[in-house]
């Protein structure tokens, strides 16, 4: 089995100290930055873009980026994403015209390239694109904020991809986002996720931050 990453979510850091909130969570154990990108048009809100993705790629973040595009169109700003370092693009098929088309774009600019299940989409995408994909991402929350409650129903989702992924014999990760905190990491990992993402879990209001307490929360998890 592949080895389990912690992705916490920067929406819910303080973006007024962006660059030492990431240097903080890494330092404390995290594995990858989640980087949440909403447009306002496929999702209701607006937050982050290819700019800041490379504002902390100059800032000396190495470790993986793992985009999550909640934009519509998919494709323009996939190329933008690459420039700025992305090392993982994901995006929900609802939001492409053409899926394997959107794949291929990312894989061909060098990225890993992952699909985006929300709590009502099916995996049958999985059973055509498999072997074009790096990583599954499973809402388990209704993609465009921060804060709301794990949606149980993404439990036996899980299961579900596990068995798909295993069966696939392919190296693909299986991430879980929406509502992941230190009290229900364990139940996730068991139904068989192995990529973390945890916003307000890690970070909660994002002030008055005690780099420390980052070190608390992610050594639980
Ligand atoms: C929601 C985003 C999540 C969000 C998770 O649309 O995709 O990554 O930041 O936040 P929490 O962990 O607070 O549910
Ligand atoms: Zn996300």
């Amino acid at each position: 089995a592949a080895e389990d990453l912690i992705a916490p979510s920067i929406l819910s850091a303080d973006f007024a100290r962006l660059g030492e909130e990431v240097d903080n969570v890494l330092a404390a154990g995290a594995d990858i930055v989640h980087f949440d990108v909403m447009d306002n048009h496929y999702v209701p809100n607006l937050t982050i873009g290819p700019l800041i993705c490379d504002a902390l790629r100059k800032h000396g973040v190495t470790a993986p980026i793992d985009v999550h595009l909640m934009v519509k169109p998919v494709d323009r700003i996939v190329p933008d994403f690459a420039q700025a370092g992305a090392t993982y693009i994901t995006f929900h098929p609802e939001a492409s015209e053409h899926v394997d088309r959107t794949l291929q774009l990312i894989k061909s600019e060098g990225c890993k390239a992952g699909l985006v299940f929300n709590p009502a989409t099916p995996l049958d995408y999985l059973k055509y694109e498999i072997d074009n994909i790096d990583m599954v991402l499973l809402m388990s929350v209704n993609p465009g904020f921060g804060g709301q409650s794990f949606i149980p129903s993404a439990m036996d989702k899980l299961r579900e991809a596990r068995e798909l992924i295993d069966a696939s014999g392919r190296a693909i990760r299986l991430e879980i986002d929406g509502g992941v905190k230190v009290d229900n990491i364990a139940e996730v990992k068991a139904a068989g996720a192995d990529t973390f993402v945890s916003g307000s879990g890690i970070f909660g209001k994002g002030q008055d931050a005690d780099p420390n307490r980052y070190d608390s929360i992610i050594a639980k998890m």
